[in-house]
């Protein structure tokens, strides 16, 4: 439809003189959890599991758009914990373990929620999580909750053939273990000293009671995690600078400083493994909930790896001649549930030319595509000079090439997906070997010849 939206056949696209700006109204009113949860479903960002099949409760699959701001997620991450650092090196260990790594992890006697069952209608819930602890929040049934038993988070299997006790293992509920259980190993090889930290990011796995909240918790879910070692004398300094750390990286990428905040975690609260614990919580449609905990762990999982294993995993201080069980800072962040949390951050709606226009404001880092390549018509001669800008650009960015519908709507549907720059090949690209770069915040739109277009992009969007 022309016209009405300011989307029409032309609209949203001029050949611009100097610079133009368009005049913005916004409308701050944080979007609803529908409003998101449509948004990733409709482009694509990501899909219910199984959907064919009529879909597998609280299990996600990431499509195009979701697999690539995940992905510039993890990367934004890697490169600020490893890549920047000197101090930081990365692992990739396995996820299934023996299990004894969990049993002297703690996670087999201690990785419990406290579960509760309806009599009424036999819905189960984990107890803590009820805003009434007397009343089923599934049927409204009054008194009818078992009493509360341990249920324990972690999926089992079994490895081999056969199902018994013997070959019980366990898809691991964090990916911390496989660090402590790797720490001598990246130590020598890495000739590593204190402090030093050892970071890695991957897929992990709790049985979850009650997961919920589209991607915010899900049973299978991704994590990246640091464990800083350090001396107990240094620990509560490296603490407090991870927790700064980890709070600014979040505000580097982009996430508005109203919707983070830190929360010191309450003794009762704390993990069986931690002394003390930090939460970055974002705003969420919901209210504050949990982006990443920072723990002070102790020596708690060398010591107990030690004693479990018979191996000394003691560190040896040559010049104090000291030889102890180093101290662990621990920033523990959820991929999936960052990416989820810079969606939601990012949205916005705002009236362009009394047109509402939805716009993901996603950091050029994190948003899926980084340049939208749009010829004005389906011309031969245009489509040609398009595919040669795209073969220009290709190699440095993630683009996409679109060609269809009218350039209001094609732009429409990048500021949809976060695009940072949309190029248009026009008519007089055909003289003039110039193209026209729309910026998708203030939607001012440069003249550039063909010739500059990546040092032009380059300056704005980094290297690629
Ligand atoms: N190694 C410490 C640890 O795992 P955690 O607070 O249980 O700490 C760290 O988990 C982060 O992992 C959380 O802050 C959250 O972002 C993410 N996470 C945990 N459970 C999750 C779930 N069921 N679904 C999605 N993300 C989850």
């Amino acid at each position: 439809m022309a016209g009405a939206a300011g989307y029409g056949a032309r609209a949203g696209y001029h050949r611009p003189g100097p610079r133009t700006h368009f005049r913005l109204r916004f409308l701050m009113a944080a979007p609803s959890f529908e409003t998101i949860v449509n948004l990733a479903r409709k482009r694509g960002f990501v899909f219910r599991a199984s959907e064919i099949y009529g879909g597998l409760r609280s299990a996600y699959d990431y499509g195009p758009l979701g697999v690539a701001l995940l992905r510039n997620v993890k990367s934004a991450w890697w490169r600020s914990m490893v890549q920047l650092r000197d101090d930081v090196v990365g692992l990739d260990s396995a996820i299934i373990q023996a299990p004894q790594v969990w049993e002297a992890s703690g996670h087999v006697g201690q990785f419990n929620d406290p579960l509760v069952e309806c009599g009424n209608c036999h819905a189960r819930h984990r107890f803590d999580r009820l805003e009434d602890p007397d009343r089923c929040p599934t049927c409204g049934a009054r008194g009818t909750f078992t009493d509360a038993r341990d249920f324990n988070l972690m999926f089992r299997t079994h490895m081999g053939p056969v199902a018994s006790d013997s070959n019980l293992v366990y898809l691991r509920p964090e990916t911390a273990q496989g660090i402590f259980t790797n720490f001598e190993n990246v130590r020598r090889v890495a000739r590593l000293k204190l402090p030093f930290g050892i970071a890695q990011l991957g897929k992990s796995f709790r049985n979850e009671i009650t997961p919920g909240q589209f991607v915010f918790r899900t049973r299978e879910f991704e994590q990246m995690e640091m464990e800083f070692f350090t001396h107990r004398d240094d620990a509560d300094d490296w603490y407090r600078y991870w927790v700064e750390e980890r709070y600014q990286w979040y505000l580097d990428l982009g996430m508005n400083p109203d919707n983070i905040k830190l929360r010191s975690h309450t003794e009762d609260e704390l993990a069986h493994y931690a002394v003390a614990t930090q939460d970055v919580e974002y705003r969420f449609p919901w209210g504050w909930d949990e982006l990443e905990g920072i723990a002070n762990r102790t020596d708690f999982d060398l010591r107990q790896h030690s004693q479990a294993s018979g191996k000394d995993l003691r560190y040896f201080d040559q010049a104090a001649g000291e030889r102890f069980f180093p101290y662990v800072i621990e920033p523990a962040a959820g991929a999936t549930r960052a990416a989820f949390a810079f969606l939601i951050d990012a949205y916005h709606q705002e009236t362009v030319r009394d047109a509402p226009r939805t716009v993901l404001r996603l950091d050029s880092r994190l948003a899926p595509i980084k340049v939208a390549v749009l010829p004005l018509s389906k011309k031969p001669d245009l489509v040609e000079v398009t595919d040669r800008v795209a073969e220009a650009l290709r190699p440095r960015w993630d683009i996409e090439v679109d060609v269809t519908q009218a350039i209001g709507r094609r732009y429409r549907r990048q500021d949809e997906i976060g695009t940072p720059y949309c190029v248009t090949v026009d008519f007089d690209t055909l003289d003039d070997g110039a193209v026209t770069v729309r910026d998708r915040d203030t939607m001012a739109q440069d003249r550039i010849g063909i010739g500059q277009l990546c040092d032009y992009l380059g300056e704005r969007l980094g290297a690629g």
